[in-house]
């Protein structure tokens, strides 16, 4: 932490319900630490010696589950995984109560939850930090680890670059508005109009992005968004909770990113998606697998990010 300033001052527990819980200070020295220690040149403090974090999920999930959990081990601590079902919640306790009882056993709680209002809540009620793990609105750890993965590829440049996200405005195209904002990036977005992502999250991503000097566009045209691109990233049409609807695929069929579509972006883009991938529908199977070494770093990055963003949380306490 040191020669790195950060008001500890602001709260006494730092949540991390949306990417905006940071700011551009914090977000960049996340990112910048994540790389010290990826190189070896530093290590993460252990944090986390003698404390239980909970992930409570009530969604599937291999990635931030397994990360998580590797990573607050690493940090020296315990994790406890805690399925909703098996909670009084799934018989209607209150969020309020829950939190406030799980706020005397434990030092924090990660979780994967539908409803984004629910997770405020949580937090709200929380005496110890909460961490998002998705949502139906937001995925800020996500989000936090692909902005690291591009900084690790493309180092300052990464102000620089275009990069464009195809597909559903979901809650992982939220969360890449925010992002934008907050870190100052050019961002390209192109959804069908009817899929557009939340305007709450546009309009942060727009307050942000003009005060760190990012740039944000919405078009319903992906090869608008892609032309001369540097990263483009894409998710799949139908998130966890939706309906596998007919119409959504048919409205997000010119949006597939393929080789055509590619073929419009710089000659050395670099393909992104935040995984589980349904091949043959936002991706074709021949981008993904020429892609993997860059998709399967972005999935490896969540546990190095994550740490950091532990270790950051942790530390203030
Ligand atoms: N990208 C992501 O959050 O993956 P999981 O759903 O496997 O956690
Ligand atoms: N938009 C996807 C992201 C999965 C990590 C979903 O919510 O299912």
């Amino acid at each position: 932490m040191k020669g790195v300033f950060i008001d500890y001052t602001k709260t006494m527990k730092k949540d991390f319900v949306d990417l905006w819980d940071l700011d551009p200070d914090e977000a960049w020295y996340i990112v910048k630490r994540t790389l010290k220690v990826k190189k070896g040149e530093d290590k993460h403090s252990p944090v986390l010696e003698g404390k239980t974090i909970a992930l409570i999920f009530t969604k599937p999930s291999t990635r931030t589950r397994v990360s998580f959990e590797v990573g607050i081990n690493q940090l020296g601590g315990r994790s406890t995984f805690l399925q909703e079902s098996q909670l009084q919640l799934s018989r209607g306790e209150d969020v309020k109560d829950t939190a406030r009882t799980l706020s005397r056993y434990l030092d924090g709680v990660i979780v994967r939850n539908h409803s984004h209002k629910w997770l405020e809540e949580f937090s709200r009620w929380a005496t110890i930090p909460t961490i998002n793990a998705l949502t139906d609105k937001a995925h800020p750890c996500q989000i936090l680890s692909d902005v690291y993965t591009l900084y690790e590829a493309f180092g300052e440049e990464i102000k620089n670059i275009k990069i464009a996200y195809v597909g559903d405005g979901n809650n992982v195209c939220n969360t890449w508005l925010v992002g934008a904002g907050l870190f100052g990036l050019n961002l390209f977005v192109a959804t069908p109009e009817d899929y557009g992502p939340d305007s709450h999250y546009f309009q942060a991503g727009m307050d942000l992005a003009n005060f760190t000097g990012g740039n944000i566009y919405l078009t319903t045209d992906p090869l608008e968004a892609v032309k001369d691109a540097d990263v483009v990233y894409t998710d799949v049409w139908v998130s966890m909770g939706e309906d596998d609807a007919q119409r959504k695929k048919e409205a997000l069929k010119e949006f597939q990113v393929n080789e055509d579509l590619l073929s419009h972006a710089k000659e050395s883009v670099k393909v992104m998606h935040c995984l589980p991938a349904k091949k043959g529908e936002e991706i074709t199977e021949e981008v993904f697998e020429k892609h993997a070494d860059f998709i399967f770093l972005q999935a490896e990055n969540r546990l190095h990010t994550q740490k950091t963003l532990l270790e950051f949380i942790f530390s203030k306490l």
